[in-house]
């Protein structure tokens, strides 16, 4: 979480390009956001509570100037907690944890003034204090985040020496190499308007970036390395608005072409990862929040189309099943940014023990994707709302082709996913917009709501209350539909209202369970029934229902967060990458 930027140049307005940059970071984490900027005066620093795109900042000259978003973790959101934090004369950016800090800063307090709560402040401390030995700023940087346990990426200004710092283990950091500036953040679009020219800095490595010079350092052997240019694919257009009103209503519809894209994989990419599906001795998924859905949908494809038991496993909870991860073990990664924490330690283990590290991921060019054998890019392009959507549809269409080429039926996968892409274009319109408004407009003051789906449509409803939950803010839960008179049914009052995924009959039955019991049935299925109170119809698409079920719960949700006066782009206390654990 948090979004860090930087930039240095022959031209003088990096801040205002920190901060407009940064704006497209604001996804990591929106409490807080500063700017220090490099004046002839030394360097300047403004920060503000709340969001970067509610902010301002004067414009002032300047050839260098870092940046911050902030997901607060430690110390509430305040603007004491807020970064840039200076000790002295260093000047800090964090994302990441410093999860051994507290010993530190006991340990400094009698030499160290702190202001603020947060472990960020106590990395510039450790730096200025190894500065205070006369040590070089590289020296110095070597030394303090040798202390750091935890994953993290900083950027450092020093008053006395220009140029910009910056050290990475386990966050992501990318250079942009522009022809007057080049740049250094957490992400792609944060400079993808000015360069699309990169250079990945790995783990344990230490950029300097002066002008438009940049050095690179190993920090274990404490050697110079080159980096390669690479170019990436982006194209800033789609990772904007456009005319629609919200990132998350823009990323919905554009599932009409995502999924046609996601379906476009190269076939002896897909060979390869099949080939190491099949060689391996056991195979687990792993995928945090929605990608954690989706690898549930893959689990039930790989069961129902290949007769192939896979395990699925929250990363988080990995912890318990390491011990079966060994050298013949294939790991298969679902994540959209491919920069999750919690999968990345996943991925780091997995290499320890020589598993084949396997992916399905959004950002080709994600730390993910780098350590992955192979990794069959989403190409749903860049997804902005915190509520994963196109994203999740794309994740399974891929589980979903790759079920098929594990049964060597690639073909007919392909004939499917093709039919549902087509439905889904149609399905998607204004009146089936308008109707679903509707639906919300009638429950957007119930507070609880209940979701049971069966088969592969369980994983969706379990989705469909994340997606209801994060956006809406109501209490929403999804069950297996035959789980629910199993206790959650106790839960049904007079006019609860109850989202049905499914029309087959078993599922009809519980649906009339709930309705006997007072609750208000919303289906969403291929066909109608009389159960229903209100009908959500979606295409039939076969195996693939998940994929066109879950896109009417996303409308909903959209709505329900519209309808109850909520930002559905920026939920409160959610960022969209999670990159602490
Ligand atoms: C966060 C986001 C979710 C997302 C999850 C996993 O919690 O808010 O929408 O599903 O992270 O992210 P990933 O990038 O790994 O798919």
């Amino acid at each position: 979480m948090c979004g860090i930027f930087g930039i240095t140049g022959t031209v003088t307005d990096a801040a205002d390009n920190v901060f407009v940059g940064l704006k497209n970071l604001e996804y990591r984490g929106y409490d807080s956001w500063g700017v220090a900027l490099r004046s002839h005066e030394g360097i300047e620093i403004t920060k503000q509570v709340g969001k970067i795109s509610d902010g301002e900042l004067a414009t002032s000259l300047a050839h260098e100037a870092v940046g911050h978003s902030r997901w607060a973790t430690h110390g509430g959101v305040t603007l004491e907690n807020s970064h840039p934090h200076r000790v002295g004369n260093v000047v800090v950016v964090h994302n990441g944890i410093f999860e051994n800090y507290l010993e530190y800063k006991t340990k400094l307090e009698d030499t160290i003034e702190f202001k603020s709560e947060t472990d960020s402040e106590v990395i510039a401390a450790l730096i200025y204090l190894e500065l205070q030995k006369g040590v070089s700023p590289e020296e110095a940087l070597t030394t303090a985040v040798q202390n750091i346990e935890g994953r993290f990426a900083i950027l450092v200004m020093f008053d006395d020496t220009p140029g910009i710092w910056a050290v990475r283990r386990g966050s992501p950091l990318i250079l942009g190499r522009g022809d007057e500036q080049t740049f250094i953040a957490s992400d792609i679009p944060a400079f993808l308007e000015k360069t699309n020219v990169v250079n990945y800095l790995d783990d344990n490595q230490m950029a300097y970036l002066y002008n438009t010079d940049v050095d690179f350092w190993d920090l274990h052997t404490g050697e110079k390395i080159t980096k390669r240019n690479i170019e990436v694919e982006w194209d800033f257009e789609s990772a904007d608005k456009g005319e629609h009103p919200h990132f998350m209503i823009k990323e919905i519809l554009e599932q009409k072409e995502t999924i046609a894209r996601a379906i476009n994989q190269e076939r002896d990419q897909v060979d390869e990862f099949i080939k190491a599906l099949k060689k391996a001795g056991g195979i687990y998924i792993i995928g945090c929040g929605t990608a954690h859905k989706a690898a549930m949908a893959t689990e039930y494809f790989f069961a129902q189309i290949a007769g192939k038991k896979v395990n699925v496993v929250a990363a988080s909870e990995m912890d318990a099943f390491k011990t079966f991860v060994r050298a013949n073990t294939a790991i298969v990664c679902i994540s959209q940014s491919g920069e999750t924490a919690d999968i990345m330690e996943v991925v780091e283990y997995a290499e320890s023990v020589d598993a084949t590290v396997l992916s399905i991921t959004n950002v080709a060019s994600s730390s993910l994707a780098r350590a992955s054998k192979v990794a069959l890019p989403v190409k749903v392009g860049p997804e902005k709302a915190v509520a994963s959507t196109k994203a999740t549809t794309g994740q399974m269409t891929i589980g979903f082709l790759l079920a098929h080429a594990y049964a060597d039926t690639f073909n007919k996968g392909l004939g499917i996913l093709l039919g549902a892409a087509a439905n889904i274009n149609d399905m998607i319109n204004p009146r089936y917009e308008e109707h679903i408004e509707s639906v919300a407009q009638e429950f957007k003051d119930n507070e609880n709501l209940f979701i049971i789906g069966r088969g592969s449509l369980y994983p969706m409803a379990l989705e469909a209350a994340i997606k209801i939950q994060e956006v809406s803010y109501i209490h929403a839960q999804g069950f297996a539909a035959g789980e629910l008179k199993h206790g959650p049914i106790a839960l049904i009052e007079k006019g609860t209202p109850c989202i049905v995924l499914g029309d087959d009959q078993e599922t009809i039955s519980n649906a009339i369970e709930l309705k006997s019991r007072g609750a208000v049935i919303i289906g969403i299925s291929t066909g109608e029934h009389e159960v229903f109170d209100h009908w959500l119809r979606v295409p039939d698409a076969e195996m693939a229902q998940p994929l066109v079920s879950v896109i009417p719960i996303q409308i909903l949700a959209y709505h329900f967060a519209l309808l109850r006066g909520h930002d559905p782009d920026m939920p409160r206390n959610l960022a969209k990458s999670v990159t602490v654990k």
